[in-house]
């Protein structure tokens, strides 16, 4: 009778697992899910929308009343993409050593980059672009093996059915009816992006209006996840998602989520803004990069190309300064975990997945030897990463009656020093062992 029962129950429990999937997803397969996302440390973002042809904010500038909806919508005339060149953009991506790439498919201002069959309010019936522009740009992705994101703005201030239109203008405040109708819409244009793309990760945004139980996000996520178990979700889905979006600041310790990604811009502009030019050096870049993956996070480093299709000279500079130094750092960037707590080094650090290779990232020319404390582990060797040197360490501070490890002191000379960052790679005798104090 009991062992019945018992079998009854495992069946129960495993059937329920089945039927709800990704409801009693284990934290295993959650892992197993988040794989690639976790490893692949860089992603590049790409606002391409109607808001490049003046140059201004995208769809803020409406909302917040720096310009008429009808004179922002006459944006849609100067959307050409003429020069659009799907093939070039996948290989500027892959060059910077980005492994996946999120393009805005829709906007706040509602304008669709794709052909969708649930609103006219896009790039092929309201622009001299005349076409889905999201459909070549998902095969060259995947034709450079680099995974596919898409940004979806799930409010839409142009949608009639959306009760805000602009920051002093509500269209209504309660109507059930309404709302549901625009509920419909949104998840109408979501599924159609979920199968005709199958993105490898969805990433949503706008959700600041309402609650989830308004929004239905939960069901939402979950309609997404029967269309594809594999997909990735950001967390602006009323949380209902895989992880965390800090948006432009670099987070000054590690965040609590296990998997976060840091937005950011390369000047302060989301979309092309000739006017702003106030970017972020490739070297201040590539060290905000190595501050993120030492805490265990992905960068998502946005481009905004202009109406043509083209992208900003700037932003290519950025993106191949990136490449190189992505290139040369290889293995201490990807598939990587987050290194050691804050005290142990000065600076950021990343650890290899199996944390026996440890990697020390300077952003800075050294005035003597650098120093790891605290560390319990014998180092077999230490080299420059992308280089090849080895270099010298001793230990000093080992007391032989103490259980403090001494400190370990690695020799750096002026001539291995990388422009940017230079990244010290050591191999220890083991998974590493830290010492805290008690
Ligand atoms: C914010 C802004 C939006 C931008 C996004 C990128 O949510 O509303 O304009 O696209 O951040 O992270």
């Amino acid at each position: 009778m009991k062992n019945s029962l018992l079998t009854t129950l495992i069946l129960g429990l495993l059937l329920s697992s089945t039927i709800f999937g990704q409801n009693t997803e284990t934290p295993e397969q959650k892992a197993n899910r988040m794989q690639w996302f976790a490893d692949a440390k860089l992603g590049i973002f790409i606002h391409w929308g109607i808001y490049s042809v003046n140059g201004i904010d995208e769809s803020w500038s409406f909302y917040n009343g720096y310009i008429s909806y009808e004179d922002y919508m006459k944006q849609l005339d100067g959307f050409t993409a003429k020069s659009y060149n799907p093939d070039h953009w996948a290989e500027l991506i892959k060059e910077s050593g980005a492994r996946y790439a999120v393009l805005t498919s829709k906007h706040h201002d509602g304008v669709a980059l794709w052909d969708t069959k649930y609103s006219d309010l896009n790039v092929m019936k309201k622009t001299p672009a005349g076409r889905d522009l999201i459909s070549p740009f998902v095969k060259e992705l995947r034709r450079n093996d680099l995974k596919v994101g898409l940004y979806f703005s799930q409010l839409d201030w142009s949608h009639t059915d959306y009760p805000h239109f602009t920051k002093k203008t509500d269209r209504y405040k309660n109507d059930s009816t309404r709302w549901d109708s625009f509920l419909q819409f949104r998840h109408d244009q979501i599924m159609e992006l979920c199968k005709k793309f199958k993105p490898n990760l969805f990433w949503f945004d706008g959700d600041w209006d309402y609650s989830a139980e308004k929004w239905q996000s939960k069901e939402m996520s979950e309609e997404i996840k029967k269309c594809d178990p594999k997909v990735i979700l950001n967390s602006r889905i009323n949380g209902y998602g895989d992880y965390g979006t800090p948006e432009q600041g670099v987070p000054i310790t590690k965040p609590n989520d296990k998997y976060w990604e840091l937005c950011m811009t390369m000047n302060d502009s989301w979309g092309y803004q000739p006017n702003d030019n106030n970017y972020k050096t490739p070297n201040q870049v590539i060290r905000i990069f190595a501050d993120v993956i030492g805490m265990g996070g992905n960068l998502l480093l946005d481009i905004g190309p202009k109406p043509d299709g083209t992208i900003p000279e700037e932003q290519i500079n950025i993106l191949e300064e990136l490449g190189e130094w992505t290139k040369k750092h290889n293995d201490a960037i990807f598939g990587t975990v987050a290194g050691l707590p804050s005290g142990y080094f000065n600076g950021p650090s990343t650890l290899s997945k199996d944390s026996t290779m440890l990697y020390l990232y300077m952003d800075y020319k050294p005035t003597g030897p650098i120093v790891v404390k605290g560390l319990r582990n014998k180092v077999n060797r230490i080299w420059v990463e992308g280089n090849g040197t080895k270099l010298d360490w001793d230990i000093k501070m080992k007391a032989y009656w103490s259980s403090v490890p001494g400190l370990l002191y690695i020799n750096v000379p002026d001539d291995v020093l990388d422009k940017n960052v230079t990244v010290i790679a050591i191999l220890l005798d083991g998974v590493i062992d830290l010492y805290k104090t008690e």
